[in-house]
């Protein structure tokens, strides 16, 4: 019990020295977009609820288990033996700089309101590092996500997929790193009805660095990109395909990507190249552009704009010309 309060103060304590971006005005660390303004209430996890501090992937298992509003502060590292799933009004959230999950990843399923903040989540082999499908409200946020790229895209899976009709996301500062397929929303074009007008994410101030695709990849769904950074995302970073929406606002591209963002339909050959040496063909998607993005070198290929043109809640915008610094300052672990 000492254990537990000693770490609960030094979390509180934690907290509550920000970081100098946020006093700075240059970001906000509270959750924006999707996961906070959306018809059914903001994300809020386990607030309110009592605080666990978990070392291992027994107790991990137990504090994440139900319904109950809780707030699960994991230490080190967890070396999972199967995936973890989260129950609704979780907030799972890294202690310091060393929080680490390996093994197996993270399951949102079927459940609502779930936060996942200032975690490791490294070398997952045959899954996701996180899965959320047929969940609303989860906030993903100032996490790290790594594998390696070496292995081509099928030996890992994504790092934050939402499928299956997913809701109200938004997965802001984390740091994607070194691996194939990052983000994957809607995962099949045979899912048109259970997916149509669903998948509302935000991804923003994240920064990606040596990834292949899917930064991400939509169907079906809305997604708002702004602020992100992508250095040496190769193959194709934003894809909306199969009717999908996206507005991409003032994210800046860095080093060798040869797409920054496409609404062609096919799903090209480096992202599935099982299915046919072609790619896949589907339908096209939308996109729109809101606020200026910096392009670098890399291509853009926008065949239909749609009419997803300005994001339907209040988000800091931050200026273009900044947004490389801030992000690469604020993202990942320990920064919380
Ligand atoms: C989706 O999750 C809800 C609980 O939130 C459950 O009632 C429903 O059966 C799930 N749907 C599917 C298709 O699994
Ligand atoms: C916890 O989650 C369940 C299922 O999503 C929900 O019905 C319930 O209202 C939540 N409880 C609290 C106290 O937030
Ligand atoms: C861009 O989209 C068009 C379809 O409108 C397609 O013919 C063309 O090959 C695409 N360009 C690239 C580089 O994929
Ligand atoms: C936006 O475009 C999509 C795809 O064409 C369409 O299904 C949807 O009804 C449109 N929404 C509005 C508000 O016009």
């Amino acid at each position: 019990m000492r254990f537990r309060t000693l770490f609960f103060t030094l979390f509180v304590t934690h907290l509550a020295a920000a970081h100098p971006l946020e006093w700075l005005g240059l970001a906000s660390w509270d959750v924006e977009g999707y996961a906070k303004d959306n018809p059914i209430g903001p994300t809020t996890g386990g607030e309110g609820g009592e605080t666990v501090t978990v070392d291992n992937a027994a107790d991990f298992k137990a504090a994440v288990t139900g319904n109950d509003p809780r707030i699960v502060l994991v230490i080190g590292e967890i070396n999972l033996p199967s995936r973890l799933k989260i129950g609704a009004n979780k907030s799972v959230i890294g202690f310091g700089k060393t929080a680490h999950i390996t093994g197996s990843g993270l399951d949102v399923y079927h459940v609502s309101n779930v936060i996942i903040r200032n975690l490791k989540i490294s070398f997952i082999k045959d899954n996701d590092c996180i899965t959320i499908r047929n969940s609303t409200r989860v906030w993903v946020d100032h996490n790290e996500f790594e594998s390696d790229i070496s292995k081509g895209p099928d030996f890992y899976d994504g790092q934050v997929d939402v499928i299956r009709g997913s809701d109200w996301i938004t997965v802001s500062w984390n740091y994607f790193h070194d691996h194939w397929k990052s983000s994957l929303v809607g995962n099949d074009a045979a899912l048109r009805d259970e997916d149509f007008g669903k998948l509302h994410v935000t991804y923003h101030h994240n920064y990606w660095r040596n990834a292949g695709t899917r930064g991400p990849a939509g169907r079906f769904g809305h997604q708002h990109v702004y602020n992100n950074v992508y250095a040496d995302f190769l193959y194709q970073a934003i894809h909306s395909r199969s009717y999908n929406q996206i507005l991409v606002e003032g994210n800046v591209f860095r080093g060798n990507t040869r797409e920054a963002l496409s609404t062609y339909g096919l799903v090209i050959p480096e992202d599935s190249p099982n299915t046919c040496s072609c790619g896949d063909e589907e339908l096209d998607g939308f996109a729109n552009l809101g606020a200026k993005n910096d392009w670098g070198e890399a291509g853009v290929n926008i065949t239909q704009v749609g009419n997803f043109t300005k994001a339907p809640y209040k988000f800091k915008l931050t200026p273009l010309s900044l947004v490389e610094r801030v992000v690469k300052l604020g993202v990942g672990i320990g920064k919380i």
